[in-house]
């Protein structure tokens, strides 16, 4: 029995004694700690070392304080068991040095046996779960199918993906196949991370906010409705699309337990757009943990005020940014712990 379960019986709906909290991207760059592992080893490297990934999963649980430790992985493991060389360069990011263009390239990919090429992340969790010895459950995560296509054909990060929309709406038959692919080999992995102890999962569509609505479902949510619905008796889920809020009902109604949102829309309209049967996530302004210590506790008291009780998950509305200095990440997670509700 987990001894810390507020972020499993919030996303089930349960009455709970205070808001669950943690951070997106919360094992990283802004912890000294993290960075003494990151001058040692490459980053896949440390990724495909299940000690190394498990010791920086801890890492936020034991220094901050958070409800719930998420794995320490990528997204992009998944392009690269599909097939897919992928790099990452130091202060540029992501690097796929042969991306998918063309219907030939399509010959470069195929849907993995899990098991064997993302062995190493299932003994990361085993490992992990081990050493949290059930002191807060684990969150396991994949990207989006969408999120993983923009990657895969625009071969680098990019403001506006417009080589991967161009790719969309100019093939759309080639990018279907290729979400398909994504979204059957996801769906495997999910599963395998569930089966190896991960107990809750996200799905994180980092750039679904690129794409109209329509678009938006059309490439991004059909997909995303597949994978929640081949997880919903095994494990709790929590869809996070950044920038998709007007499609917080759609995404509401794939079954999905939680919804992350972004500080870019009112706590309020956030919940009248998803409903009152789903948990939301989300939405401090990453950027505002570089404001002085009280400014934060104010603000994210004004957050909590604003979600109110019950059905929420106190977290930020995306990554925490390498600078933020650990005592203000540690305001931040404070700050919702020891917040009392006036109703
Ligand atoms: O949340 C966590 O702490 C768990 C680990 C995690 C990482 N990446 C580790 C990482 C998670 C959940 C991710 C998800 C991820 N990766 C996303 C979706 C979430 C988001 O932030 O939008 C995306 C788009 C990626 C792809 C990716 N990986 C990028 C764009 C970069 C470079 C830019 C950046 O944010 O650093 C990475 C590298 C990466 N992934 C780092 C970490 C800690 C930094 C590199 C390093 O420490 O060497």
């Amino acid at each position: 029995m987990l001894q810390n379960d507020l972020l499993l019986r919030t996303l089930r709906g349960e009455a709970t004694e205070r808001v669950p909290v943690w951070m997106m991207r919360q094992a990283g760059r802004y912890l000294p700690e993290y960075m003494v592992i990151k001058n040692k080893y490459g980053f896949f490297e440390r990724c495909q070392t299940p000690e190394l990934a498990a010791e920086i999963t801890l890492q936020p649980v034991d220094i901050i304080g958070v409800d719930a430790a998420i794995l320490f992985s990528d997204i992009l493991v998944v392009p690269q068991a599909m097939g897919l060389e992928v790099e990452l360069i130091e202060s540029k990011g992501p690097n796929l040095p042969n991306p998918i263009q063309t219907k030939a390239d399509l010959a470069r990919i195929h849907v993995p046996n899990v098991e064997e090429q993302l062995g190493y992340v299932f003994e990361a969790i085993k490992l992990v779960k081990k050493e949290l010895n059930n002191r807060v459950p684990l969150i396991g995560f994949a990207g989006a199918p969408w999120t993983l296509l923009c990657y895969m054909v625009e071969g680098k990060g990019s403001k506006t993906f417009d080589k991967a929309k161009a790719f969309c709406y100019t093939q759309p038959e080639l990018a279907h196949t290729v979400l398909q692919m994504v979204t059957d080999t996801t769906i495997a992995y999910l599963k395998a991370q569930v089966k190896a102890g991960a107990d809750v999962v996200q799905i994180f569509d980092s750039w679904g906010g690129l794409l109209s609505p329509h678009d938006f479902e059309t490439y991004s949510l059909q997909y995303i409705r597949q994978i929640v619905a081949a997880l919903k008796d095994e494990v709790l889920t929590i869809v996070f699309a950044k920038g998709a809020w007007h499609s917080l009902n759609a995404m509401a109604a794939t079954g999905a337990a939680g919804l992350g949102i972004d500080w870019c829309i009112k706590p309020s309209v956030a919940r009248e757009l998803a409903g009152n049967q789903i948990s939301l996530q989300g939405n401090f302004d990453p950027a505002k943990l570089l404001a002085p210590i009280p400014i934060i506790q104010q603000e994210v008291t004004t957050m909590l005020n604003a979600f109110g009780k019950g059905r929420y998950v106190a977290n930020l509305g995306h990554g925490i940014l390498p600078n933020v200095p650990v005592a203000h990440a540690k305001a931040f997670v404070d700050t919702v712990k020891q917040h009392v509700f006036n109703v």
